[in-house]
C-alpha cells in the first residue's frame, strides 16, 4: 500500500512559505510515497514563474500541476518545456501550447502517472477533456494514475470522476479554492473528490485581498488583485493505494492552519 498528497492551489509566496513549513511532517505523519501540488497561482501575482516552481519542489513537491494560469507568465515557458516534473492541462489544442500533460513518476518497483486536464464548462473551451483522458490512457503503462481535473463546474468535474471510475486510482478537482466534503471511493476503486481546496491566506477571496475582490464585482473596474494579508492554511487530500492493482482504498481530507 502507497500514499499520495495532493495538495490544492498553492497562493502566492505566503502559500508556498506556509507549504514549506507545514509539508515535511504532513509526509511523516502520514507516511506519505508521492506529493503532487498544483502550483498554478504560486507566483506572486498569479501564475507560475520558474521561481515560484523551485519553491514548491523545494517545499517537497514531486510532481506539479497547474491550470488555467499556466501560461499567464512567458518566463515559464522554457521550463514547462523541459522539466518532467511539471504539466499543464492536457487538452490544449496542439500547436501552440508549452509543455506537456502528462508525467510519469518511477517509483521503482512501481510507477504512478499524473495527468492535469481542463474542465470546458464556465472556462476556455480548450479540446473535450473525456476524449482527451482517453487518448491518455491509451498511451499509459501503469495501472496508478492520478487526474487533477480543474475545473469550475460541480457536475463536469463529478462526471468526470463517474466516467473515469475503475480505469484510474483518482481523479482530483482544482480550481475552485474552496474545499469540498464528498471524499469517496467510487466504484471500490477510484478516490474521488470535487475539490481538494487551496493553500495560502485563509482570510480572503480564494487567497485574494476581499476589498479587492468586493470591488471587483461592486464596480466592475480593472482591479490588480493582491494576496490576502492574513494567517495562511493548506488544504489536501490523502489517499492510500495498492499500487499493484491501483485501486484507492481510502480518501482523507486534511485541513493544516
Ligand atoms: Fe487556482
Ligand atoms: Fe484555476
Amino acid at each position: 500500500m502507497k500514499n499520495l498528497l495532493f495538495i490544492g492551489d498553492v497562493v502566492g509566496d505566503s502559500g508556498c512559505k506556509f507549504l514549506r513549513s507545514k509539508l515535511r511532517n504532513i509526509k511523516q505523519d502520514y507516511k506519505i510515497d508521492i506529493t503532487v501540488v498544483n502550483g498554478e497561482n504560486s507566483a506572486q501575482g498569479n501564475g507560475i514563474t520558474p521561481n515560484s516552481a523551485d519553491n514548491l519542489i523545494n517545499a517537497g513537491a514531486d510532481i506539479i500541476t497547474t491550470g488555467n494560469h499556466v501560461f499567464r507568465r512567458k518566463e515559464v515557458y522554457p521550463l514547462l518545456e523541459s522539466a518532467d516534473y511539471i504539466i499543464r492541462p492536457a487538452n490544449y489544442p496542439d500547436g501552440r501550447a508549452y509543455g506537456k500533460g502528462l508525467c510519469v513518476l518511477d517509483m521503482g518497483c512501481y510507477s504512478v502517472a499524473v495527468v492535469n486536464l481542463m474542465g470546458t464548462a464556465f472556462m476556455e473551451p480548450l479540446d473535450n477533456p473525456f476524449t482527451k483522458i482517453d487518448e491518455l490512457l491509451n498511451e499509459i503503462n501503469t495501472a496508478n494514475v492520478f487526474v487533477d481535473f480543474h475545473g469550475e463546474a460541480t457536475s463536469e468535474k463529478k462526471a468526470m470522476g463517474h466516467y473515469l471510475t475503475g480505469k484510474v486510482t483518482g481523479v482530483f478537482g482544482t480550481h475552485t479554492h474552496v474545499q469540498t466534503a464528498d471524499e469517496a471511493i467510487l466504484g471500490g476503486h477510484t478516490a474521488y473528490i470535487t475539490d481538494v481546496g487551496m493553500t495560502g491566506p485563509e482570510n480572503s477571496c480564494l487567497g485574494v485581498d476581499s476589498k479587492l475582490v468586493i470591488d471587483k464585482f461592486r464596480f466592475h473596474m480593472p482591479v490588480r488583485f493582491k494576496e490576502a494579508d492574513s494567517s495562511c492554511f493548506l488544504c489536501g487530500i490523502v489517499v492510500s493505494f495498492d499500487e499493484k492493482s491501483g485501486v484507492a482504498k481510502s480518501i482523507e481530507r486534511i485541513i493544516i492552519r
